[in-house]
């Protein structure tokens, strides 16, 4: 993708997770349906303004929730994200807890993922052009601490730094997964980030995911193993709290990213000598 190619009609995604599947107070607003060479992004997306900036909120799982993460084309999301010009992405989503202190309604903005997962497209390169992007730190630290700094300005708790699974699902994992996780040191667990991130630092973008937590998974002795109820409850208890967290965040994005990782990461990837790119 060429930044050329770029419209230049928002600078900053919002990725609406389970939860947040709209973000009020956006002026100027309308719809705008974006194709991709990946094929259909989750839901049309909505482009407006908020604290002055211009953003695109997209509802990851379409509206209604109709797209199991196994589904969702994190490829023509992310690829139509970057057509409309963001160069930062403010992602969403409900996550399981994996340690006693991360409690239901408390918010992680992981700096860390393991890839649980195995039947997704999670690069835009292939068919003739290898590219390996740098990814050990795989969340942009600075929009990470707009995430946290939003949370200290709303006032809830927003703990920077931690350990995301991400994995297949659609089931919820079994008890001796869930503890082996905990054996290595993780923290959250959840279904869609780890793609976002991995496509977001290809496509150039600085991206971080605010977490909310809303379950203890299965592994808690005295809670109740995890069911969609319960993570909807909290979702909805909570869901006001992260549409300020996210306008906050709006509002103290730095308009020069030159400094994050993500916005050279293409530039020394690609392998394939590029006589014989097309
Ligand atoms: N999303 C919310 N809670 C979750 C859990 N326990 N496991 C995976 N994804 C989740």
């Amino acid at each position: 993708f060429r930044r050329e190619h770029a419209l230049a009609q928002a600078e900053i995604g919002i990725i609406g997770g389970s939860g947040l599947y709209n973000m009020p107070g956006l002026t100027d607003v309308h719809e705008e349906k974006i194709s991709t060479p990946f094929g259909d992004p989750s839901e049309t997306f909505v482009l407006g303004t908020l604290e002055g900036r211009k953003v695109a909120f997209l509802a990851r799982h379409g509206k209604g929730h109709r797209i199991l993460p196994t589904e969702l084309n994190f490829r023509a999301n992310i690829y139509a994200m970057k057509s409309l010009g963001v160069t930062s992405i403010l992602s969403v989503s409900a996550v399981g807890s994996l340690k006693e202190e991360h409690k239901p309604t408390d918010f992680v903005i992981p700096d860390q993922f393991i890839d649980r997962t195995f039947a997704r497209e999670s690069t835009f390169f292939g068919e003739g052009v290898v590219g390996h992007v740098a990814f050990g730190d795989p969340v942009c630290p600075i929009v990470a601490k707009v995430f946290a700094d939003a949370c200290a300005e709303v006032g809830v708790v927003g703990k920077l730094g931690g350990t995301y699974v991400c994995m297949e699902g659609p089931q919820f994992s079994t008890k001796a997964e869930s503890k082996l996780y905990r054996s290595w040191g993780a923290d959250i667990i959840g279904m869609t980030n780890l793609q976002e991130a991995k496509l977001a630092r290809e496509a150039e973008i600085s991206y971080a995911t605010l977490a909310m937590v809303t379950d203890y998974d299965c592994w808690h002795e005295s809670h109740d193993a995890v069911t969609v109820d319960q993570v909807i409850a909290v979702m909805h208890q909570n869901s006001e709290n992260a549409q300020k967290v996210v306008k906050a965040a709006v509002k103290l994005m730095p308009a020069d990213l030159s400094a994050s990782p993500a916005q050279t990461a293409a530039k020394f990837a690609i392998m394939t000598d590029r006589s014989v790119i097309p």
